[in-house]
């Protein structure tokens, strides 16, 4: 049992980890949905059945958070559209669960800096970095020696770049382990979640990049490991179902039952394989975007966005999305953002790049 009634704040309702959500909500007496966002998708049928009084659609959710005062804020919002929330919750010290990944990567050091202020708790929900969350929990951190991020390496795994050249958004969005949003499908098939989670971990755990590995391991049953001095690893394992760190950053630490299947051990087989970065550049550019820092991962996020739209949309090929990349952050310069002004700018100014380099499909 939790310790009374948690209330929780659904940002990305209607999204797939939003669907999810409810779900571990319903499973679970004592979480209590406050509040609801979506994007643009009506929310009424979902508010009376929840009995949710704040509700919001599109829009800054702060007057939103600030009304419902949750316990917990779900950010699943997807994009750089989750920034606002992530750093209310982190600065207010209201817990935060994040799935958002893309603002942790924009706004890296203030967020940091907003919770070492706010003092509340950081529940990752993303499936690596919660499986790396609960592998560190209680260790010491110089017993630490590398996390690993572990890729299922998505529905082009084996293929050469030349390979790459034309496959189709419906290619691309038939992802071989999971089922989730249009916009992290196609950055599972070209890497880019894999580098945006690399930066996300670098955050999240204060390691440099260089202690941050990524492996391949195609079934997405290891959902990431970490190496310790002493030779082990402990690695976080399970089918890959997407409630199982929902419910866990939701009921934490009491780790709630779900309704998610067992993972029968036996015959099981593992296997692992290094990524293949000459086919999938787009896990280099986020390295070198995040080992550079300052603005540089906004500006990472913010052209990703914008090609993986226009990928979507049929007006940028597969192969294009990483030029598209690479070339607007050739053109940024990176300074850090001093404060969310500052990151805004950065992230319109690595937008506007990226559109002007798009070329037909
Ligand atoms: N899906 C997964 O399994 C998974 C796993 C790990 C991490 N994540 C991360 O979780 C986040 C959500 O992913 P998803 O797959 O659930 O995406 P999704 O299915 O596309 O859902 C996105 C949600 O965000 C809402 N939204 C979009 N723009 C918004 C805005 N400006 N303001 C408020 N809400 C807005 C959408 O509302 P509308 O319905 O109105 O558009 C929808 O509710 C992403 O950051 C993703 O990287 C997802």
């Amino acid at each position: 049992m939790l310790y009374g009634v948690r209330r929780v704040a659904l940002l990305g309702a209607t999204g797939s980890i939003g669907r999810q959500a409810i779900e571990v909500v319903e499973r679970h007496p004592e979480l209590e949905l406050c509040a609801l966002q979506s994007g643009s998708a009506p929310l009424d049928a979902l508010a009376a059945a929840h009995g949710v009084a704040h509700v919001q659609v599109g829009g800054d959710p702060i007057p939103l958070l600030d009304r419902s005062a949750p316990d917990v804020v779900l950010n699943a919002v997807v994009g750089f559209a989750g920034i606002r929330a992530t750093l209310w919750a982190l600065e207010q010290g209201v817990t935060l669960a994040l799935a958002n990944k893309e603002s942790l990567v924009a706004a890296g050091e203030l967020a940091i800096r907003a919770r070492e202020r706010g003092g509340g708790q950081l529940l990752p929900v993303d499936s690596e970095h919660s499986a790396l969350f609960q592998c560190l929990e209680g260790r010491e951190a110089d017993s630490v020696e590398g996390l690993v991020l572990t890729a299922s390496g998505g529905p082009f795994r084996g293929r050469s770049r030349a390979e790459l050249e034309g496959v189709t958004v419906a290619e691309a969005l038939s992802h071989p382990t999971w089922q989730m949003g249009p916009k992290i499908t196609i950055d599972s098939a070209t890497l880019a979640n894999k580098g945006l989670e690399l930066i996300e971990a670098h955050w999240l755990f204060g390691l440099p990049y260089d202690r941050i590995e990524v492996v391949v391991q195609p079934t997405s049953i290891v959902h990431s490991l970490v190496r310790f001095r002493d030779g082990a690893l402990l690695a976080h394992v399970g089918v890959p179902d997407m409630r199982v760190p929902i419910s866990f950053a939701l009921t934490y630490p009491e780790r709630a039952a779900t309704d998610v299947p067992q993972l029968p051990l036996a015959g099981l087989e593992l296997a692992f394989e290094a990524v293949d970065e000459d086919a999938f550049p787009m896990l280099s550019l986020a390295r070198e975007a995040g080992e550079r820092g300052g603005t540089a991962p906004c500006a990472f996020n913010a052209a990703n966005e914008v090609a993986v739209a226009a990928f979507l949309d049929g007006r940028l090929g597969f192969a294009e999305i990483a030029a598209v990349v690479e070339e607007t952050l050739t053109r940024v310069d990176g300074a850090p953002a001093r404060d969310l002004d500052d990151l805004v700018a950065a992230d319109r100014e690595a937008r506007e790049l990226a559109a002007r380099g798009l070329q037909p499909a």
